[in-house]
């Protein structure tokens, strides 16, 4: 698989620096835009932050291609929302759902101005397999890297198309090794879900960063998020006296508000292969820089979807 996309490096903004949007909530960020004309597609959009980010861009006026697992879910979500939407089913460990979705996204026949891979999964308690790679690596990452590469075309068509990555905090609590390249189905380690969830979000940022290399030369971008500490069903799968305490640091409404911005704000058109959080770019870890490893997984994840294509 190739993007076929040249890697000569372009001049690019850096990105702007503004005040803290941690309490900001996204309709608060969002105030005045208008999206109108513009085309969006959020993965994982049914729940959580995913269902808030597609609220408040389809209230803004964007077209909002709203994806979940299935179709009655996605159905179901954008039901509830004002504002133009259209369902659409992406379940990520399933590359025929993707390519079908991919498909539909063709069929309208006009770029794709924000593309925002929402969706994740943390923390199964069992070490489950898909395509022969962790479950949460599966999902949170190839799955992404797999339907971002079938809409790329639509995204550079788009006068600032813009690809925003949802990752962690978390991905600073990955394997001090890294992405674990000889073992991603992690058969020698001793499963922790909590630990390959952080490693998913780290191969988040490392994604978006050879990403936004290769678009160098284009009008789109590729930025990671963390939304902040929020509580959703993300949670599930922790045990319930941790899903009910106190450790949440913002509401829902909260938590959508940096993706929305990375997704929409005008002044970040260009800005591109950062890592952001509370509206501004930080550093990500010493592991997600490595620009080395970045481009490994980018070879790594097109190897795993040319093998299950097989
Ligand atoms: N909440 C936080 O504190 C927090 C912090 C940092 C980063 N994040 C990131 O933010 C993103 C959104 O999380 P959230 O908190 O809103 O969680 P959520 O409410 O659990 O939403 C996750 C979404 O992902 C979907 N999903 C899960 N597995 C999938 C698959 N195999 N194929 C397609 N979709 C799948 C879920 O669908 P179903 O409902 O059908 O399972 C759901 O729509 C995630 O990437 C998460 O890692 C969240």
């Amino acid at each position: 698989m190739s993007l076929g996309l040249p890697l000569a490096a372009a001049s690019r903004p850096a990105a702007p620096q503004r005040s803290s949007c941690r309490d900001l909530t996204a309709d608060d960020a969002t105030a005045g835009w208008d999206l109108r004309g513009k085309l969006a597609l959020v993965t994982g959009c049914n729940s959580g932050i995913g269902f808030e980010t597609m609220r408040v861009l389809a209230k803004r006026g964007a077209h909002v291609l709203g994806a979940a697992r299935t179709l009655q879910k996605a159905q179901t979500a954008c039901s509830r929302v004002v504002g133009e939407t259209t369902p659409l089913t992406v379940e990520l460990t399933d590359f025929a759902s993707m390519e079908s979705a991919a498909g539909k996204v063709a069929a309208l026949g006009r770029p794709l101005d924000m593309l925002i891979c929402n969706a994740g999964v943390m923390s199964p308690p069992q070490r489950t397999l898909s395509h022969g790679v962790e479950l949460q690596f599966a999902v949170n990452h190839l799955g992404h890297f797999f339907l971002v590469d079938r809409l790329l075309g639509q995204v550079t068509a788009a006068p600032d198309g813009r690809i925003v990555v949802l990752s962690s905090e978390l991905h600073r609590r990955a394997p001090a090794q890294g992405i674990k390249f000889d073992d991603l189905a992690w058969e020698a380690d001793d499963y922790d879900g909590f630990v390959a969830y952080a490693h998913s979000k780290l191969a988040n940022v490392l994604f978006t960063r050879e990403l936004s290399r290769r678009l160098a030369a284009t009008n789109a971008s590729a930025n990671a998020v963390h939304p902040g500490v929020i509580k959703t069903n993300l949670v599930r799968h922790m045990p319930e006296s941790v899903q009910a305490g106190d450790w949440d640091d913002r509401n829902v409404a909260q938590g959508a508000t940096t993706s929305c911005y990375v997704a929409g704000d005008p002044s970040l058109r260009g800005v591109s292969g950062y890592y952001f959080t509370d509206c501004n770019a930080v550093e990500p870890s010493e592991l997600a820089l490595d620009d080395m490893a970045a481009k490994r997984l980018w070879s790594v994840s097109e190897e795993l979807v040319a093998a299950a294509s097989a």
